[in-house]
């Protein structure tokens, strides 16, 4: 059975006193969350150690936003993997559209970033996902068997969890038909090739629909941005609740 990894990637939003001030009403509410379940906050770098410390105590897990692949050199404004260990983070995003768009970062460098994350005992979160222009020149299977064969290059599939976010899904408030997002998150676990591999859903997941997307039965989770700066609306999607079939 899949564990569901449910995360929030807060990107570039709050300081630390904001992040303790999170914590505080969000670890409470996470207190009797069922144990088929991991909670995950990417908090900005800076945000981090004051997390970390709000976090204790509590089974909530934290992650970074990205983690360089060598372990440590002349690499002005990066973290290596090691330095987000000293602070008790357990996962890593890696490849998301963001830093793929704006720094221009290649599958090959994705693919190295969440080797290091792995040797370091990390679980690289592994983004992949098409654009709006993509998928209406029918091309989005192509470009995510692409992005799956490169990013995932040698990865141990035990040990990492596979995002698939739509980029015209995120931050628009257009979630992908609940249908449509398990069908990709199926084709992408037959060509990792590993039945158990954690895939997660991304893009405009808000706490009206988060239901629906986990009650899918290749959807193991998901990856959550604006709705998890909210502690209230990330506790109600953390939990969610799938409909008992008999
Ligand atoms: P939104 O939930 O704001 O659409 O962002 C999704 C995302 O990019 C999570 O990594």
């Amino acid at each position: 059975m899949r564990k569901a990894v449910i995360a929030g990637n807060w990107k570039m939003h709050m300081t630390c006193a904001e992040a303790r001030a999170y914590a505080e009403s969000f670890v409470p509410q996470m207190a009797d969350l069922p144990d088929d379940r991991v909670v995950v906050l990417a908090p900005p770098f800076t945000a981090i150690a004051a997390l970390s410390e709000a976090l204790a105590g509590s089974d909530i897990k934290l992650s970074s936003q990205n983690v360089h692949w060598d372990n440590g050199g002349a690499y002005t404004g990066s973290i290596s993997a090691d330095m987000l260990k000293e602070h008790g983070v357990s996962y890593a995003i890696v490849g998301h559209s963001e830093p793929r768009k704006y720094h221009s970062e290649s599958d090959e460098q994705i693919n190295r970033r969440a080797l290091s994350a792995q040797a370091a005992d990390l679980i690289p979160i592994v983004c992949v996902g098409e654009t709006d222009i993509q998928r209406s020149s029918r091309e989005t299977e192509r470009v995510i068997r692409r992005q799956v064969e490169q990013s995932l290059e040698d990865l141990d599939p035990s040990r990492m969890v596979v995002a698939y976010e739509p980029i015209w899904a995120i931050g628009t408030g257009k979630t992908c038909d609940a249908a449509e997002a398990n069908r990709i998150c199926g084709l992408i676990r037959s060509w990792v090739g590993y039945q158990d591999v954690v895939i997660q859903y991304g893009g405009s997941v808000k706490a009206d629909n988060i239901d629906q997307l986990m009650a899918q039965s290749d959807i193991d989770g998901v990856l959550v941005g604006g709705a998890s700066l909210d502690p209230i609306s990330f506790a109600r999607i953390a939990q969610y609740r799938v409909p008992v079939t008999i």
